[in-house]
Formats: structure tokens, sequence, C-alpha cells
């Protein structure tokens, strides 16, 4: 196992990664030997240019908080060995530049590749981190290298940045990169001959480079020639694997990438086996869609019809996008697939074609499998799936419905990785469905927050699917029913689980997991900042603060394991869970391995956890839960399932914990003003809430499929029916909607990224694509057009690029936030209005607004080029940054971060700013 070798676990492939790195050595080219690089194409400088380093706080980046923007940027200095900048943590005080040489670098015909350790040994972090824990190691600094292109013509090249947040090549400015190496949508380049300035921003993040190894930042540039205008961003098809000679289910995917400087039209997808001729312009594409039997998913069909002039998908120029398709198996035995696609470019009538192939994975159906669905955000993602054994003796009815059993991965790793599928493979005969889910990405999206969990929900709502698609006898599912565990950020997603989802947890068993990211790595060392506005950011992650939540586990059997000599996910995270438990009023049976670090190879599978897994799996008890007393703690009504039937639908304040207390029919609130009630578990009784006294019975509207009913407080006083709004007309915030900016990340079908077409809003709206790709694996339709009118149809959540002029109108008549040509006015939660003029300033500003049917639009405003691109930034990507549901930069943030905020808040559920913002 290569764990111990290299120290740290936690990011477990991640450091695969970097403990390979002896086997660059074969294609290392010495330093000071480059003659035969003379013709390479693309090669990368040996020497690189370093400046800092400087503090920075834990995901604090997004924010800006770059000292160096007070004088002028990075990019704006030229290298000088004798200049000084004041810094908080070297000797002195003093920052400086220095050079050093690329650890290795490497050329052939096709690529180049630079790879970077930087170090500092005139810092005591080994002191700094007795003050500040692990905080302190994570400081920031920039390099500058070069990149050389040769020959006579531009070259389209694909930038790779691992481990880089944030890099400029010459004069343009890329933010997002690819923070945890996923290399899932690297830049698009197209560079003249010479030589290009490449500056890199390093930042130190614990999380992803460990906080007990030397603190040197490790970052990797690789340039790659296009092959062709087309490219697959990732070898093969997306696919479920062959179990017992059938496809496990029926969708596959593809990952393009438009390497070109035109968009491109996928006009269709057919297996390379029965493809027919297809000239245009006789066929319109809408039936060379609908000619194939494989055409694209529902999804990507309805994008397609509601955006003007679209004839399939269009992939702008530098873009990638995931395709998902309908994908079957021909009637005889293969042992591979191959797929054809046809294009062509937007301002062209010819049609090309690429074909992909993917070889089959033909396994046991007993055996943990790669199955395919499509996430709610319109892509293909897969989790494995182990059904029940065949020997497994479960139940006594006639066909019982068995719960399902998830293992959530680590950061870093694949599901389909041995280490997390075959984890189980010692308790083979479990009374349960048997799941890894990704969360889409290695990093499970958003550490199984928002989009991660989403997949995880999207995943067990398939197993119906494939039950019906490979003809499955066996035992059925109950997919309402779960026992989840995972290890590391596997295990605070079993925490999320079991706080959010309390009415559909069984059992759970939490291993060597963080409390929240605050108490993995704390968040010392920000910018100093008013407490107020820290109070808005710290606020806006109340969702994901899991040590806040434990009342919500109450009732539920939770099997905790911790490795006590974890040197990577301290033990201190699970010592204090299972104390806020039992301080709750809840237990949970804690189990600290003697002698063992992060990770060992029977991690999953104790003595302790096989017993937990056999009793639990076997469990007969009702769920839901019906509890005589228990308390529900909610962050973000948005994000959170019922406990014990009853579910919150709207907080006061949604920047303030809400709680509901329930003691037999008295229920007492606090920051709630609407609830819903399960009448299955309160059947038709008087409820006392908050002094008011309600009936639960008939004639109350309830809510179709789950018959649930609403109650809700207006004027103090609780009774039936949702919140009115104080004035009709105006649409009030709920479901999909609430929550602080990640609630964006709550979209049903592709993104839609708008813009007017500018050359800068461009590049943005490219970057955002980008970077919603790269960290979500998400699809996004850019659609560019000169005028605001119908971009917002659709069932995708919006994006708004928009640059020194004023919005489109909202559908909310009086929305808080206006901007125009001259600046932004924000509306306090008292009426007064503040104007934020940008005559002699640039300001961006990033904020929510309605769209109909719980939709979203995520406003992005700049009065210039570079307010905007601040504005950018703040696009959910990384978790932890705290994005409340409107902010306002000035230039200052750049390097102040939070505090040069000029407003920042959320918005109530009428829409309003509400008293807790900062707005002055
Ligand atoms: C450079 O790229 C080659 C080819 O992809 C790869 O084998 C090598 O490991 C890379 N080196 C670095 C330092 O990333
Ligand atoms: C300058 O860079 C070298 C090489 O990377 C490194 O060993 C040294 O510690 C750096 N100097 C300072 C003051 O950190
Ligand atoms: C580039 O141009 C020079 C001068 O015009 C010519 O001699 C050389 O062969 C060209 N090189 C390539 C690779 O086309
Ligand atoms: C697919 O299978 C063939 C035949 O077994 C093998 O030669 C080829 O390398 C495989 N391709 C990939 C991408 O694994
Ligand atoms: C089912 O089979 C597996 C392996 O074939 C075996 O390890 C297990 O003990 C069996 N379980 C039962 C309940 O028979
Ligand atoms: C659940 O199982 C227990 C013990 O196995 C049994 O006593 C109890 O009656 C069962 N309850 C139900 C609802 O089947
Ligand atoms: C936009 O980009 C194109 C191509 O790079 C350039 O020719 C043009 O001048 C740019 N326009 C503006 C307004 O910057």
């Amino acid at each position: 196992m290569f764990i111990p070798i290299c120290g740290v676990a936690f990011v477990l492939c991640f450091w695969v990664v970097l403990c390979d790195t002896s086997q660059y050595g074969r294609v290392m080219v010495p330093l000071g030997h480059r003659q035969e690089l003379e013709h390479a194409p693309l090669s990368f400088s040996g020497s690189w240019k370093v400046l800092g380093p400087f503090q920075i706080g834990t995901r604090e980046a997004t924010w800006g908080a770059d000292p160096l923007e007070y004088v002028g940027g990075f990019r704006a200095l030229q290298y000088d060995p004798d200049a000084l900048f004041r810094s908080s943590l070297p000797t002195n005080g003093m920052a400086r530049w220095n050079t050093t040489q690329a650890t290795q670098t490497s050329t052939s015909p096709t690529y180049a590749n630079a790879s970077l350790s930087i170090s500092y040994s005139n810092v005591d972090w080994d002191f700094l981190k007795v003050v500040y824990g692990w905080a302190a190691v994570q400081y920031q600094a920039w390099a500058r290298g070069e990149l050389t292109v040769r020959g006579n013509s531009t070259q389209s090249v694909i930038l790779s940045t691992d481990a880089i947040l944030e890099f400029w090549v010459d004069e343009a400015h890329y933010f997002g990169g690819d923070f945890f190496t996923f290399r899932k949508a690297p830049a698009v380049l197209h560079l003249n001959p010479g030589t290009h300035k490449i500056d890199i921003r390093l930042v130190r993040d614990v999380r992803a480079f460990g906080g007990i190894l030397p603190p040197t930042i490790d970052v990797v540039v690789h340039a790659e020639r296009a092959t062709s205008i087309l490219e697959l961003a990732m070898p093969g098809i997306l696919m479920s694997d062959v179990v017992d000679g059938k496809l496990a289910a029926p969708v596959g995917s593809v990952m393009l990438r438009n390497s070109g400087e035109n968009d491109i039209k996928i006009m269709g997808i057919e297996p390379s086996d029965v493809r027919h001729p297809i000239s245009l312009p006789e066929l319109d594409s809408q039936e060379i869609l609908a000619q194939g039997s494989r055409v694209l998913t529902a999804a990507q069909r309805n994008e397609s019809s509601s955006s003007e002039n679209d004839l399939g998908i269009v992939i702008a120029a530098g873009q990638t996008r995931p395709v998902a398709f309908d994908i079957s198996l021909p009637t005889r035995n293969v042992s591979s697939v191959e797929y054809v696609l046809t294009y062509k470019t937007a301002d062209g009538n010819d049609l090309s074609s690429l074909h992909v192939w993917q070889n089959l994975t033909k396994t046991s159906i007993y055996e943990p499998h790669k199955i395919t669905y499509l996430h709610p955000g319109g892509m293909a993602s897969y989790a494995m799936l182990r059904p029940p054994a065949r020997n497994a003796t479960c139940g006594s009815g006639q066909k019982p419905s068995l719960p399902v059993l998830f293992g959530l991965h680590g950061a870093g790793l694949e599901a389909d990785n041995g280490m997390v599928a075959h984890a189980l493979d010692s308790v083979p005969d479990l009374c349960a469905w048997v799941m890894f889910p990704t969360g889409v990405t290695p990093w499970s999206g958003d550490d199984w927050h928002n989009w991660g969990f989403a997949d995880v929900e999207a995943a067990v709502n398939s197993i119906p699917n494939w039950i019906n698609q490979v003809d499955w006898k066996g035992p059925g599912v109950n997919v309402n029913r779960w026992i989840v565990s995972g290890h590391s950020n596997g295990g605070q997603g079993t925490w999320y689980a079991l706080t959010h989802r309390p009415d559909k947890i069984l059992a759970a068993a939490p291993l060597s997991g963080y409390a929240s990211i605050q108490k993995y790595v704390p968040y010392e060392l920000w910018q100093p900042a008013d407490p107020r506005r820290t109070a808005v950011i710290s606020a806006s992650l109340n969702s994901y603060r899991h040590e806040m939540l434990m009342p919500n586990a109450r009732g539920i059997p939770v099997q905790q394991q911790h490795g006590e000599m974890d040197d990577n996910v301290p033990a201190y995270n699970s010592r204090l869970l299972a104390q806020q438990l039992f301080l709750s009023g809840t237990d949970s049976s804690y189990n600290e391995v003697p002698g063992q670090n992060h990770w060992w190879d029977t991690v999953m599978t104790t003595p302790e956890l096989v017993d937990f897994y056999y009793t639990q799996t076997k469990s007969n008890e009702t769920i839901p839960r019906k509890l005589d007393e228990f308390e529900l703690v909610v962050g973000d009504p948005g994000d959170m399932g019922s406990k014990g039937g009853i579910k919150v639908l709207l907080l006061e304040d949604p920047g303030q914990y809400g709680r509901v207390h329930a003691k037999g029919h008295t229920i007492t609130t606090s920051n709630v003003l609407s609830l819903e009630f399960d009448p299955i578990i309160f059947q038709s009784q008087v409820l006392s809430i908050d002094d008011s006294s309600v009936i639960l019975g008939h004639g109350l509207r309830k809510r179709e499929h789950t018959g649930s009913v609403t109650f809700s407080k207006s004027e103090g006083k609780w009774s039936p029916g949702p919140l009115a709004t104080a004035e009709a007309g105006i649409p009030y915030r709920q479901g999909r909607q609430l929550g602080s900016m990640t609630a964006i990340l709550r979209t049903q079908g592709p993104f839609v990224i708008r813009h007017k077409g500018s050359n800068i809003t461009s590049h943005l709206a490219l970057q955002v694509s980008r970077n919603l790709h790269q960290y979500f694996q998400a699809d996004a339709h850019i659609a560019s057009s000169t005028s605001w009118d119908g971009t917002t149809g659709g069932t995708g959540n919006v994006i708004t690029l928009a640059m020194g002029e004023a919005l489109a109108p909202s559908i909310h008549p009086d929305f808080p936030i206006q901007a125009s040509s001259t600046g932004i006015t924000v509306r306090d939660s008292k009426g007064a209005q503040h104007h934020y003029n940008s005559d002699d300033t640039s300001l961006g500003a990033a904020f929510l607004r309605p769209l109909e049917d719980e939709r979203l639009e995520l406003v992005l405003w700049g009065s210039d080029a570079d307010g905007l691109s601040q504005a950018a930034r703040l696009v959910p990507m990384v978790t932890g940054v705290g994005q409340p549901d409107f902010v306002l930069l000035g230039e200052k943030a750049k390097w102040e971060g939070v505090d040069g905020a000029l407003a920042l808040g959320s918005f109530d559920y009428e829409w309003k700013v509400t008293p807790s913002s900062v707005v002055s």
C-alpha cells in the first residue's frame, strides 16, 4: 500500500501522484542539457522567479487577499533582488524575490511541462504552527516563468495547471485553474511564436498539500499541442459496466473540448456500425437527432430547443462540455463499443466526425460494478453498485425491500478505485444494496454537500431503473432507507447525510472524518476584517458546520471510528462530535483504534464495523422514526430533509440557525417562519406551535405526492398554509432557491451562462464554464447574444455576466439591488438606498436573483473589466469560501479580501436584504 510511504493519506490519489514523481525521472530532461529541445515546438523555462511568502487564510484566495495587489499586482512588478515587500511571515517582516529551478522540465514534439517546488527557509514554520496551527503553513507567493513557442505559426495549446488556482499568460488572467489536479477542463490558448510570460499564484492548502510534511508548494504546468479542433477531454466513454451480458445502465457520456477558435455544434452521436451517411443541409439536426436511436438526453434536448437557432449542442471555442447520450450494446458479443460524433463549426457547413472507443468492463452482476445515471445538473455521473448477494438470507417476506448501504470515499479518490469499490468485499452477504457513489468528482463535488449529495441521491434513485434494465429477480430496494458510512472526506459526508436527511437514516458510521472545514484547518490568518463581515461569511457555511447540528442525529444508531494516531484528520474531530452527540441527549458508539493512522487496510471492516453493518442491515426499525422528543437544527432549509416528520421550509433570518423543538405535541421554534408536517407521523393531532394551537387534520391543503401539511408564522401566530408575501405578485424565495450563493448549484439541467459577447465577457464566461466543469464536472451552455431577451428560458440556473450596464429587469418587481452604467444601488433592511458610484473606481458585484420554477440567476456585474473579473471569482467552485447571497466588491478587496467588500449579506424570504447584512 502506498499510503504509509506517503506519510499523509487523506488525499489518497493526490499523494499517489506526488509519490510517483520519481517516475518523471524517466522523461526528465536534465537541466543545462537542452540541445534536443531547440526545435521542440513548446518549452517551459527551467529558471523561475519567485516572490513571497505572504499569509493567506483557509480558502481565502477567492476573495482576492493578495497583498501584492496593493502595489499594482505581481504582473506589474519586475524581478529585483533588492526589492523588499512587507510580509507578516518571514524574518524581519520582509519578503523578497528569489530564483528557483524547476525540479523537472520535460519537452517532446507534442508537449512541454515543468514542476515547481517552492519552499521558504526564512520562515519559522514550526513556531508559527505552535501558535496558529495548520493555518500557519498555508501561505501564498507568486512565480514567473516562460513558455516558448517555436515555429512560424500560431499554436493551439492546452494548458493544465495542477494545484494552481490563479495564473496569467501574458496579459490574460485566469482564475480557477486546477487546484485539485483533476485535469478536466484545461485552458485553451492560441499562442504566437515567441516567448510568453507565465505568472502563477501559489496558494498552499493543507487539505490538498498535507499539514505535517514540510510546507512546500508543489505545482505543475503542462502545455500540450491540440491535435484537432474537437478533442476528447477525457479518453473513452463514461459508461456502465456489462453485468452478465447486459449493460447495467443506458447512459453514456463523452467529455468534449473545443480546442479551436470557433464555436462547434455537435450534430449527432451514433454507434459506428449502424451509421447512416449524413449530409447537410438536407437534414436539419433535429431530424438527425431523432433519426439515430442514440440521441441526446432529455436535459440537453431541452436546452437546445430553448435557445435560438441552436441545432445541436454548441461547444464554445475553448470550452469543455460533457455530452450525455443513450447507449446500448450491439446484439453480437463485443468487447468494445465505438461511437461516431458528427459536428461542424458554427460558421461552416462541412460535417466532421470524431470516433470514440471504449473497452467494455464485463463482470458478474454480484460484483461491485459501475452504473451511470444523470445528475440533476444534466450530465452523466457514475456510482459503484453491489446488489444483495445470492446467498444473503434477508427478511422473511416474499420479496424483502432492502436498505442501501453507502460507502462515501475520501478526497482524491475515484469510486471505481479498488480501494473504494472493494472495501466491503469481506462482508459479502449483507442484507443491503451496497453503493459507492462518486459525488461526481474525486473531491465529491463540494465535499458531498450541495452538488455532491445531489449525486448520491441521483445514484440511489437510479437503482429501480437498474432493476428493470438488468431484469433483476433478487430482493427489492427501499431507496429511502439508508445506512451511511464513509472515510475521511466521506466520513464528513456521512455526518452531512446524518444531519441533513435524518428521516432516511437507519444508521450511520462516520470514519476518520472531520467535523467541518473550519475544525479541520482553522480560519486563522485571513486578512483582518470587521467581525460583522466575518460573521456573514461564517454564517454562509452554517449548513456544513456539523458540530452545530448534532441534535439532528437523535434516535439514530451511530458507530464512530477514528485512528488514534491520525495525523491527517485529527481524532479530535470525532471526539468532539461524540461529545456533542452526548451533550445533545443522544449517544454514539465511539471506537478509537489504538496505534492506527488515517488509513489502514481494513479501516472499513474493523470487527466493530462488521458487527454494525450486519446488525443494522437486518434492523426492522420503521423509518422515519417517531420520536417523543427531539430537536431539529437547520442551517439552510434548501439542504435539509425532515426529522421526526417535521421539515423547516423557511428561516426568518437565513444568516442564523433555525431550531425546532418537539416534545409530544408541543412544538417550539426559534428563527423559523414555516414548517411542514408529515401527517403519517403526526396523525390528525392537535399541535401547539409556539403557543398557537393548530390542527393537523382534514380539510388542510396537502402537498402533492407527499401529503404533507404546511404551517407558517405571521405576526407571531402560526396558521395553516404557506407564507403569503406582504405584497401580492412578489415571488418568494423557496426550496432550491434557499441557502447562500452555493444555492446556484441546485440547477436542474445544464447551467446557462449568458453574456453580450464582448471579448471580456466571452473570456470570463469561458472561465466560469471551465471552473464549473473542472470542479463539478458540470455542464454549461454559453449563450452570447446582443440582447438579454429570452435568454433565461430552459430548466437550468442562469449565470449572467454584465459589464458597465443596467441589467435586464428581475422577475421580482422591486429587487433591492439595481445596477446601472454609473454604479450599483443596494436597499438595506430599513429601506435606505446606498448608491456606490463607479465614476473613479471599479466595482464588482455577485448576487442571486429569483427566476421562475424555483430557479435562480447568479448575476456577475462589473463596472468595468476589472470589476467583472473580481465578481467572477465568487462563482462557487471550492468549498469553505463562504459566499453569502450578495457581495459588492471594491478594488481594495484585491488585497484586503473580505474587508474590502462594500456590502455583503443575505436575502430573506421576500428577497429583502436582511438586517444581519453589512451595507455601509
Ligand atoms: C510531463 O508530461 C509527460 C507526458 O504527459 C508525463 O509523462 C510527465 O510525467 C510530465 N511531467 C511532469 C513533471 O508533470
Ligand atoms: C530561495 O529558493 C531556494 C530554491 O528554491 C530555496 O532553497 C531557498 O530557501 C529560498 N530562499 C528563501 C529565503 O526562502
Ligand atoms: C519558418 O520561416 C523561415 C523563414 O521564412 C523558414 O526558413 C523556415 O523553414 C520556416 N519554418 C517552418 C517550420 O516552417
Ligand atoms: C482495449 O482492449 C484492447 C484489446 O484487449 C487493448 O489492446 C487496448 O489497449 C484496450 N484499450 C484501452 C484504452 O484500454
Ligand atoms: C455467501 O458466500 C460467501 C462467499 O461465496 C461466503 O463468504 C459467505 O459466508 C456466504 N454467506 C452465507 C450467509 O452463506
Ligand atoms: C423487530 O425485530 C424484533 C427482534 O428481532 C422483534 O421482537 C420485533 O417484533 C420486530 N418488529 C417488527 C415491527 O417486526
Ligand atoms: C477582441 O479580440 C480580438 C481578437 O483577439 C481583437 O482583434 C480585438 O481587437 C478585440 N477587441 C477588443 C474590443 O478588445
